[in-house]
């Protein structure tokens, strides 16, 4: 069995690519997971499953996700999205390492189901590896493989040489994947080659080699990432250098983001959800969130001080806000009541400020309502 070899779990999202009654492709993708990953439970869709040798593998079936034609207005690119339906497809699609496409040839293409899935992302893609596991009649669905490569490379995913290709005709019956030693060879080789062309990128998604995840800020050379282990040291640093205006502001420090340790940090990670926003490599601003009942928790939004005043805050809060999950009313967040800014910041983004508790009042609360559709 394959392992990545920088230690971390591999995290593989195999797409089903067509959504018609009586289809082929569950099958398909159901034969390449059983070969290439033996040990992997079949997950279900909301908690992938984990190999012993830590490769996890999510299988997203576009008919069961359901999206509808791309209907979102802003750019996929400004990671702003409307509605829940993007929001969650864009956390399965960002969790993953890597991609296995699985997909049949439709009129010497690729299936309109597959273009939309894809055209609805934009960031979550990139620096992540795509290989492809096609089917079809004479051409195996290799025409379909061409275009879909074409498009994969726009959103700078990489797709990698390993293939299977698969003649209906030959490799299935009864809807079934009838197994050869030949094909079992190639859904392995994939899987190797998958594995360790992410753990080679894997530098360019932390930013520690280069820009993934290039977003359309308010600013140019903006890229912004879920926060890994790698980036904490520096933001632990950014994290300081932005409290310390806090502490004169509200005349204290005794404020819990200027003790944070690396350790807490590192054990932040288990409970928020945590992004890192870099300007050319540099680390610039930060935010983390995490539900708490039907609340969404925002906190530690920071910017560098050099960067203040540019727009970055307020788009990074309008992202940390659009990462809500559909069970969540509202975002809730908090700031010292002497910190003026950051209360004109929240206010100019709609939040509005709550009761101020007995035992705090130092701190004031803020909510805003989320906007919930479809
Ligand atoms: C709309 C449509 C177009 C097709 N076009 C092609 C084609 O261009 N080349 C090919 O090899 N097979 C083509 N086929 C046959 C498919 O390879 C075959 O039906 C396959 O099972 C489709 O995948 P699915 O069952 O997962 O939908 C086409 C099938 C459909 C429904």
């Amino acid at each position: 069995m394959s392992s990545n070899n920088s230690g971390a779990p591999l995290r593989l999202l195999v797409i089903v690519a067509s959504t018609r009654p009586g289809r082929l492709g569950p099958a398909i993708a159901d034969w390449f997971v059983r070969t290439a990953t033996p040990d992997a439970d079949r997950p279900d869709a909301d908690r992938p499953g984990a190999t012993p040798d830590g490769i996890t593998v999510d299988v997203a079936d576009l008919a069961d996700i359901g999206l509808p034609l791309l209907d979102e207005p802003e750019h996929p690119a400004s990671g702003s999205y409307l509605h829940e339906h993007t929001r969650r497809w864009s956390r399965r699609v960002a969790a993953a390492d890597a991609f296995v496409v699985v997909t049949p040839e439709y009129n010497f293409g690729m299936p309109a189901v597959l273009k939309n899935a894809l055209d609805f992302l934009y960031h979550e893609w990139a620096w992540k590896p795509v290989a492809f596991v096609s089917y079809g009649n004479t051409s195996a669905g290799t025409r379909s493989v061409q275009m879909a490569k074409q498009v994969v490379t726009t959103l700078k995913m990489m797709p990698i040489g390993a293939t299977v290709a698969l003649r209906i005709a030959e490799s299935t019956r009864d809807g079934r994947v009838v197994a050869s030693a030949a094909l079992d060879r190639a859904a392995r080789g994939v899987l190797v080659e998958l594995s360790r062309v992410a753990c080679a990128l894997r530098p360019l998604r932390t930013g520690a080699g280069g820009n993934d995840a290039t977003v359309g800020g308010p600013v140019e050379g903006l890229t912004l990432a879920e926060a890994r282990p790698a980036d904490l040291a520096e933001l632990l640093v950014l994290q300081r250098c932005c409290w310390v205006q806090e502490a004169f502001a509200n005349d204290t420090l005794d404020l819990p983001p200027l003790r944070e340790t690396l350790d807490d940090l590192r054990a932040s990670l288990s409970t928020w959800r945590l992004w890192c926003v870099r300007r050319n490599g540099r680390l610039v601003a930060a935010v983390r969130a995490r539900t708490d009942e039907r609340a969404w928790l925002i906190g530690r939004l920071m910017v560098a001080p050099d960067q203040a005043g540019n727009g970055i805050g307020s788009w990074l809060l309008a992202y940390a806000e659009g990462q809500a999950p559909a069970e969540t009313t509202h975002c809730a967040l908090f700031t010292g009541h002497r910190s003026t800014r950051n209360i004109r910041l929240y206010q100019r983004a709609g939040y509005t400020l709550s009761a101020t508790a007995d035992d705090t009042p130092d701190i004031v609360h803020l909510t805003k309502e989320r906007q919930l559709t479809a």
